[in-house]
């Protein structure tokens, strides 16, 4: 049993196995948490051919599944390589990151939405897939570059109302972009915008509180971790303004040596927001370790602070 976060520290699932869901976001369906990330348990190697980029082929989507977040069943792939077609998207040798779902209300339907790459981060995608179940499995629908723009790191951010809204690095991770996402969750609409133009912001997380938007991005270094960044909104679409760093205290510069991928609110309880980061472990990815914090806030200021061992009781001080 796990009674407390450890962040940093090696997160075991329910059978005793360190957990594979890099880079991930959680999906909070029908009582359970789901847990999606990029399973990254294989060999690690540098692509000489592609500008020494650390990288583990690619095995598929985990989920887990968790009544308290502390306590993880591993659920499986739910999204696997295609192992005997070099053409596909999900082949080991190509890149496939950040993955997010989101359920649809009309269509009941989850849509997983990932970074789809080939190993050289050339062709700058997004791969959808579909699923009657949160656990799958997945149907791959195929990849796009959303309204013909270039996408790498990128995430999904379901608001209140039941928009959804894609926001990914476009223009070689230049300008971070948000384009409204049609009601089957399926298309790109022509609703879209910019916002950290020439910022190099990636790895962006999204989330709201008190009617405002807040999203944390990183700077754009790999592998390696560099400061964070907030911006605030009144709406998902901008504009945005930026806040500054939100980590505070010892290795606050460089996000406690790790990076953004998501933030949610533990259900049923009013401002609870937790922030989730990867430390990277380039020449070990699979050993790569999550790091959950606490996000608080000091009137308006979002603020995140380091802590060995905590529990969401720390929410109620
Ligand atoms: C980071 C990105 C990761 C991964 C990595 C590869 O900038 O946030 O998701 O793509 O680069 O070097």
């Amino acid at each position: 049993m796990n009674v407390s976060f450890h962040p940093g520290e090696i997160w075991r699932d329910t059978d005793g196995k360190p957990i594979q869901a890099h880079g991930g976001g959680i999906l909070y369906d029908n009582g359970l948490y789901y847990w999606f990330g990029e399973n990254k348990d294989g060999e690690n190697y540098l692509d000489e051919s592609k500008g020494f980029l650390h990288r583990v082929d690619v095995i598929g989507i985990s989920c887990y599944s968790s009544t308290d977040l502390l306590n993880w069943k591993n659920e499986g792939l739910v999204l696997s390589a295609e192992k005997n077609n070099p053409q596909s998207d999900l082949h080991p040798s190509k890149v496939l990151e950040r993955p997010k779902v989101i359920r649809n209300p009309k269509t009941g339907k989850y849509v997983l939405f990932a970074h789809v790459d080939t190993a050289d981060y050339q062709y700058a995608r997004i791969g959808v897939a579909v699923s009657d179940a949160p656990t799958g499995p997945y149907q791959y629908l195929g990849s796009l570059q959303p309204n013909g723009h270039d996408s790498r790191d990128m995430t999904v951010f379901q608001d209140d109302d039941g928009a959804a809204y894609l926001f990914f690095s476009s223009e070689w991770n230049k300008t971070l972009r948000i384009i409204k996402l049609d009601d089957e969750y399926l298309q790109p609409t022509n609703i879209e915008t910019t916002a950290f133009v020439n910022q190099s912001r990636e790895a962006p997380a999204v989330f709201k509180r008190n009617g405002k938007y807040f999203m944390i991005s990183s700077g754009c270094t790999g592998w390696d971790p560099n400061q964070a960044e907030l911006a605030v909104a009144d709406s998902p679409l901008g504009p945005w303004t930026v806040l500054g760093n939100p980590c505070i205290g010892t290795d606050a510069d460089i996000t406690f040596y790790a990076q953004s991928t998501f933030v949610f609110p533990v259900a049923g309880k009013k401002n609870t927001l937790i922030a989730m980061f990867d430390r990277w472990k380039k020449d070990n990815l699979r050993d790569s370790r999550y790091v959950w914090l606490p996000v608080t806030f000091d009137g308006d200021q979002v603020k995140i602070g380091w802590y060995d061992e905590w529990t969401v009781t720390i929410f109620e001080r």
